[in-house]
């Protein structure tokens, strides 16, 4: 973790080698919708930022961005050292799969078991042999502490439990880099602080570096080391998160309640 917030290099020039994510005057629109008008984030590598914002406010677009799942009318996206707009093909297909996403609704098959979902992904996308993908899905199932979920359906789940089982699949090729969209929306306290407690660990004890947005305090409190207020189009306010709660902006006060 540092203590200095990082600021984002010039167009053009790769950022600093300790920055994992850079954005930089991003744009992006749908039709007349312009949806970010100029979004600059940079994330060090090891730390865990947080962007937060009002319903949509473009969050998920945002990070869609980093993994090139959407491209932007104009700006630069920079995750891992490279320029993820000019990838395509095999590059970009290993910048994904470094990355673990866990999605907003969660993204499971619900026609596959806990352990067919996990297998799927390393079947498609690693040597590993049949023991050895089994071995993998059942250390990513202890360590989100589901170890005996492996032959349920996701419909058998609760809620916090699916976005553990969503936690082990982004966790299960071992990346670099997550991207964690509302990971404890619509869950309760207790969950909220299992999942949150989940994300420091595979921050400190694997040295994964993320984003994550979240409308939860609870779970921004726990896991932020940067915290980020998307609004209109632009971060407003960046910093540790208690900076950012007390800005001097009419949003960020609405968005906290103070
Ligand atoms: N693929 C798309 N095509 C057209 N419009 C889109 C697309 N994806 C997002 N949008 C629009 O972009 C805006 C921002 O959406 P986004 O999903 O990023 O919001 P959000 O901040 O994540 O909101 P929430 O907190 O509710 O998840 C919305 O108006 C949405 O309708
Ligand atoms: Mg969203």
């Amino acid at each position: 973790m540092n203590d200095q917030l990082q600021t984002v290099s010039a167009n053009g020039a790769p950022p600093p080698d300790d920055v994992i994510v850079e954005i930089r005057s991003l744009h992006k629109g749908f039709g007349t919708k312009q949806v970010l008008r100029g979004v600059d984030l940079s994330v060090r590598e090891g730390d865990s930022a947080v962007v937060m914002g009002g319903s949509g406010t473009g969050k998920s677009v945002l990070v869609k961005h980093v993994v090139g799942l959407l491209r932007q009318d104009s700006g630069e996206v920079w995750a891992m050292g490279h320029k993820v707009d000019d990838m395509d093909g095999d590059e970009l297909d290993r910048l994904r799969l470094s990355t673990g996403y866990v999605f907003q609704g969660g993204a499971l098959f619900d026609s596959m078991t806990v352990s067919e979902n996990l297998g799927f992904i390393l079947e498609r996308h690693s040597d590993l042999s049949k023991q050895e993908r089994s071995e993998r899905i059942r250390e990513a199932l202890n360590w989100v502490n589901l170890p005996e979920k492996g032959p349920q359906y996701p419909a058998e789940l609760s809620g916090g439990q699916k976005k553990r089982v969503g936690l082990a699949r982004a966790i299960i090729l071992e990346p670099d880099l997550m991207l964690y969209d509302e990971p404890t929306t619509g869950l309760d306290p207790i969950s909220v602080r299992t999942v949150s407690n989940l994300i420091v660990r595979l921050r400190d004890e694997r040295g994964i570096s993320s984003i994550a947005i979240t409308h939860d305090l609870l779970c921004a409190e726990i896991i932020a080391d940067t915290a980020h207020f998307l609004y209109d189009g632009e971060i407003v306010a960046s910093g540790k998160l208690d900076e950012v709660r007390k800005a001097d902006h009419p949003e960020i006060r609405n968005f906290f309640g103070d």
